[in-house]
């Protein structure tokens, strides 16, 4: 099996899911006189389904010239993504929007996953190599902070009444600025930080609170699907988020079994 075509699926296969479902919610958070913005989100919305559509079409067994090619053009798209999402976020931070639903920091946090994506496909296309320590504390920066902004997230988008609930969101969000600061600290040590049982300790402590974002993400999405709970989050909002704590926490054991030399082949199959 190529383990550059397989690599270059999987990211297309998840991210383009998530990109596809970027374009609804920012659609749903735009005033009904925004047609224009709204025709662009829907654009989005079917061209990330198409590519979504295409990656499933294809398998380890594609030629990896053809995939090379696929690649290209997916990263093309996800600059367009990111081209929207920061001239969205441009229109709401002078005031443009007044009204409109998608909190500037969401707007922000969907062009940085869009920012990944297209960095993650230039990576493959141009087989550079982030050695693994390198590559095991940028990740952790990148996708603590997510996970601290799904945080805030849940916490305001939770009905104010729902106290406790909030409170929870609010314990999380405060953890994981703990650890992003902390990995800014390990990262500003390097390279002399990038020592085995550091790096090893680091994503030890990091899966903990991961694993448990993940399963509040997992209780929350179950309460919101059944209407348990009064919110203004969209279901998929839910699953959405639940799904890219699922992703850190694989992309976590991968980086374990790579340091602790389990599965070497994996390695390869980070780059
Ligand atoms: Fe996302
Ligand atoms: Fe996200």
């Amino acid at each position: 099996m190529n383990a550059f075509v397989a690599r270059s699926l999987d990211e297309i296969r998840f991210w383009s899911r998530i990109m596809k479902e970027h374009s609804l919610f920012l659609r749903l958070g735009f005033r009904s006189e925004d047609t224009q913005l709204i025709q662009e989100a829907n654009g989005f919305y079917s061209l990330f389904e198409q590519i979504e559509a295409k990656s499933h079409a294809f398998s380890a067994a594609t030629a990896p010239e053809q995939i090379r090619a696929f690649n290209v053009e997916v990263h093309q798209a996800a600059s367009h993504i990111w081209v929207f999402k920061r001239t969205v976020l441009g229109l709401i931070l002078t005031c443009k929007l007044p009204g409109a639903n998608n909190f500037p920091l969401l707007v922000d946090h969907v062009s940085r996953e869009a920012n990944y994506f297209r960095n993650r496909l230039s990576e493959l296309n141009n087989g550079q190599l982030e050695p693994l320590a390198d590559a095991i504390i940028d990740e952790n920066v990148f996708f603590l902070k997510i996970m601290a902004d799904h945080a805030k997230f849940i916490g305001h988008l939770l009905d104010p009444s729902e106290r406790k609930l909030v409170d929870q969101a609010r314990e999380f969000s405060h953890d994981f600025d703990q650890l992003l600061w902390q990995a800014q600290d390990l990262s500003s040590m390097r390279p002399q930080s990038q020592t085995q049982p550091l790096l090893s300790q680091f994503l030890d402590q990091n899966r903990v609170s991961v694993a448990s974002l993940r399963d509040f993400k997992k209780t929350a999405r179950d309460l919101i699907e059944a209407c348990r709970v009064k919110s203004i989050i969209h279901p998929l909002l839910a699953d959405h988020v639940y799904r890219e704590a699922e992703r850190f926490l694989a992309i976590i054991d991968m980086f374990e079994n790579c340091l602790t030399g389990k599965t070497a082949a994996n390695q390869n199959a980070w780059h």
